[in-house]
């Protein structure tokens, strides 16, 4: 089977639907398919200074949310990044090959700096530990939401730069992005992707909040002033957000949803999808504090996880230093 890798940062105390919708689903497809490997993200999360404790804490919160949506760690290794030094080391040599004018492009980078705020040299270099964190398992594909995808064109061209340079080495991924879920929108501001960093948390589904929480912001989500249950995303953009969330919660194509809501208002499809998401969340949410229950558990699980990581991520380093030409050690 060939490799896929992913992550997610623990930058919240809870994952939120489009995280959900626009990756972890798909991790736990593709797990049938591939050799798949999941991290949580802690060393990324650092470009934002946080309480030692949340960190912690946070990061065994997303763990335990990967295998609450389905993510089965006896199959697919979970661990946490910083668990795995070669992580930092990768970094340090790809970010040796990255032009300071490549990574002022990086979108993420400019939009946050452009926000002004303390833009620290971490958030410069995140698409190089991205890369590293890549490069490091020879993942073939790498499922993500559309916001990852310049990062993925950049860890593209450093593993081609780094075998043009040294001679084939690292294996060059694709992302994987899902057409249908690869983009969820704020329901409150249907043009803006559903994100944490959001104004107002009243268009954020977080997935363990209260469910009755959460069907109410679905069924206050802004939509447009006709009334037909189209799926167009230029012209409709909260109707087609709705469609797209109750379509990939409950497998549901689109159109079969369209001809179920024709003729009926938007209220009708607004009551559904908050009870497509009451289904799903509660039972997520169950699973999620159960595994949290056990911290001792989780913790032995991630450690056989980063085991398992930690075999594929020294012999990529140890093969990564003899191209570069660093003296191996007697
Ligand atoms: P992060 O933590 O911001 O997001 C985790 C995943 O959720 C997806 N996502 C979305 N998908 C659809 N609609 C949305 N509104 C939405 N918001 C977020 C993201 O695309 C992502 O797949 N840089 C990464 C973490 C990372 C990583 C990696 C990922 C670090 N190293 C290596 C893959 C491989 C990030 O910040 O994701």
């Amino acid at each position: 089977h060939e490799r896929i890798l992913s992550g997610m940062q623990p930058t919240s105390d809870s994952l939120h639907l489009g995280n959900y919708l626009g990756a972890l689903v798909n991790w736990v497809k593709l797990q049938d398919d591939f050799d798949a490997f999941y991290f949580v993200a802690d060393l990324h999360s650092l470009t934002v200074p946080t309480d030692p404790k949340v960190i912690r804490a946070r990061t065994r919160v997303t763990a335990a949310q990967y295998i609450a949506a389905g993510v089965d760690p006896q199959r697919s290794p979970v661990f946490v990044q910083s668990h795995i030094q070669e992580h930092t080391e990768l970094m340090w040599i790809l970010a040796c090959l990255t032009g300071f004018g490549e990574a002022s492009r990086m979108t993420q980078f400019k939009d946050k700096t452009a926000k002004g705020g303390n833009a620290n040299v971490g958030l410069f270099t995140y698409p190089v530990l991205m890369a590293a964190d890549i490069l490091l398992y020879d993942a073939a594909y790498v499922p993500v939401g559309e916001d990852q995808r310049q990062h993925l064109e950049i860890t593209r061209d450093l593993a081609e730069r780094f075998n043009q340079r040294y001679k084939k080495t690292l294996r060059v991924p694709d992302a994987y992005i899902v057409k249908e879920g690869a983009k969820i929108y704020d329901l409150a501001d249907p043009t803006a992707k559903m994100s944490k960093s959001a104004a107002s948390d009243s268009g954020l589904i977080n997935m363990l909040d209260d469910p009755s929480v959460s069907a109410k912001k679905i069924r206050s989500a802004v939509t447009d002033t006709e009334t037909v249950v189209r799926y167009d995303p230029e012209a409709k953009p909260g109707v087609s957000n709705l469609l797209t969330i109750s379509s990939v919660l409950s497998g549901t194509p689109i159109p079969d949803l369209e001809r179920e809501f024709e003729g009926r208002m938007y209220g009708e499809l607004k009551k559904h999808t908050a009870e497509v998401l009451v289904d799903f969340v509660t039972p997520f949410r169950a699973r999620t504090l159960e595994l949290l229950d056990d911290p001792a558990e989780l913790d032995r699980m991630l450690a056989s996880g980063a085991e398992r990581a930690r075999e594929v991520a020294a012999r990529t380093i140890a093969r990564v230093y003899d191209r570069v030409g660093l003296l191996p050690i007697p």
